[in-house]
Order: C-alpha cells, then structure tokens, then sequence
C-alpha cells in the first residue's frame, strides 16, 4: 500500500511530515532481512540500558528529569518522528561502519525523505519540477567508474533533493509528487548529466518533539544545502551519498552530522546558459 499522500490542504507541520516518513519506512522493506541473534540483542540492548542508567547515575537526573525525558519519548512516537530522530542523531555512525570497507566512495546518510521508484530517464536529462520552478539552475554531472576505473555503462542515479524553500516533494505539502526527484540512466561510458536547481538549506521540522528537544538545549535546527544520491551498478555495492556546496554555514556544524570534505562541490559558472555546473565522479566497489 502506498502511503497517504500530503494533500495541499493539510497544513505543513512536523507531524504531516514525520508520519509520512514513518509509513515510508514501514513499507519501505528494509525490516524483511532483520536476523537478531538473542545473544547479539542481549548485548546491544544491555549496553544501551546500561549507558542510560551511567548517565542518570553520574548526572544526578532527577525525577523531574525522568518525567520530562518519559513524556518526550512519547511525543516521539506521537509525532511520527523517530525516522527523523534516528537519522539526525544515530545513522552518521551506522553509515561509517558500514561503509568503512570501501575503497570506491564512502558516502553520506539516506536520511527520511528518500522515495524508490523516482521516474526513471536517460542523461542527459531534467530532473522533474515546476515550470515557475525557484532557484539557480544547476548542471550536476559526472561519471560512474568501478574500483579499477572502468566506466560503468548504464549506471543509475537517484537524486532527490530539496526545493528553494527547503522542502521535499511528499513531505511537504503542495508539490507535485516527483518534484526535484529522478533516476537517471547514465551513457555507455557511465557519464551522467542532469539539469536540476541548487536546493536551499532547510531546518529539519521545528514544530514537533526533535524541534522541542533542539529548542529547550539551544541547538539550531539547520541542515546545509545538499543533493542527496543513491548510485548502482549490476555486481557493485549501492551507493547513498550527500554532496554539499562550499561556502554554507552549516557545512562545518550540520545537525546530522553528514558532511564530509570528500562530499564538497566544486561549483562552477555555468559554460553554457545560466546558473552553475559541477563535475562529481563516482566509484562503486564490487560485491563480494
Ligand atoms: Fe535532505
């Protein structure tokens, strides 16, 4: 079943766009391949009870505290946030670990707004968007190699990426499904061209319990301007991938933790029309 579009008239809110995320997630068919063995949970759940209870014992946390941590917990669930809560906070360090073999790219989080089956198109092409689309238009290409250089023919690049306001199409409400999403089919040589808008820098939703938590601790909210990719190849490891653009504030404090030097842009004048362009190769490692 296919999650309950946003409609135009629900109201923009952290809980429209966290339940989105969690019935996302819930379809999303990553819970099939879950095996647990009951002496690898009784490990990893009794480190996690463990840390808690360190931390209450060394900070002194009183009951105050436990109640204020119990009823944000709920409100959690309640706005549909842990997908978000859980790939802000946690997901950087399962990345790093599961990409730590590579030798090709390493890559960045999936984070909550990815959507499979994006319309697919051969490159060069154009990502979908509105016709009165804002923003500065962006030539991202680039080519697909594996560990040992050799293009690889027909690669395919999902891109997905937030619109001039910040916003993901069917997170937020009021934009065409497949705005600023698409897979690309790259050439023979496994060079891709693709015409989209830089995206803006967004906050991740203020208004629910991660919002909550970001205020009452004086954080800040902001994830810097990112394309956010997945690139494969028959017989090579699935890359997700973010790649940053120089200059943002937030590239050195990211909420998410995601940057990384290897992930920057180079960003140049457009050669042909207006707006930028930017070359970014990829390498995929071989499945074992
Ligand atoms: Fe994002």
């Amino acid at each position: 079943m296919t999650p309950e579009p946003i409609t135009e008239t629900e109201a923009a809110s952290a809980a429209a766009s966290g339940n989105a995320a969690t019935d996302r997630f819930r379809q999303s068919g990553k819970l099939a391949h879950v095996e647990a063995a009951q002496e690898r949970v009784s490990m990893l759940a009794g480190r996690l009870i463990k840390a808690a209870n360190d931390i209450v014992l060394e900070e002194k946390v009183s009951y105050d505290e436990y109640n204020a941590l119990k009823a944000w917990l709920i409100k959690v669930g309640e706005d549909g946030e842990w997908p978000l809560f859980l790939d802000v906070w946690l997901e950087h360090s399962v990345e790093d670990v599961a990409t730590s073999h590579r030798k090709g790219n390493k890559g960045s989080i999936e984070g909550p707004y990815y959507v499979p089956d994006a319309p697919e198109q051969k490159c060069p092409a154009t990502i979908e968007m509105r016709p009165d689309e804002a923003g500065t238009p962006l030539l991202f290409q680039g080519q697909v190699r594996d560990t040992d250089g050799a293009p690889l023919a027909g690669a395919k690049i999902e891109l997905w990426h937030a619109d001039e306001e910040g916003f993901y199409s069917q997170f937020a409400p009021g934009i065409p499904e497949w705005n600023l999403r698409g897979s690309f089919i790259a050439d023979e040589q496994g060079r891709f061209e693709i015409h989209t808008i830089q995206p803006a820098p967004y906050q991740i939703p203020t208004d629910g319990a991660c919002g909550q938590l970001i205020a009452a601790a004086g954080w800040h909210a902001w994830r810097p301007a990112h394309l956010h990719l997945k690139v494969s190849a028959p017989g090579h490891e699935l890359l997700t991938a973010q790649l940053y653009f120089p200059g943002d504030p937030h590239n050195e404090d990211d909420i998410a933790t995601a940057t990384k030097p290897e992930l920057m842009l180079d960003i140049q004048p457009a050669a042909a029309g207006d707006g930028v362009q930017t070359t970014y190769d990829f390498v995929l490692d071989p499945v074992d």
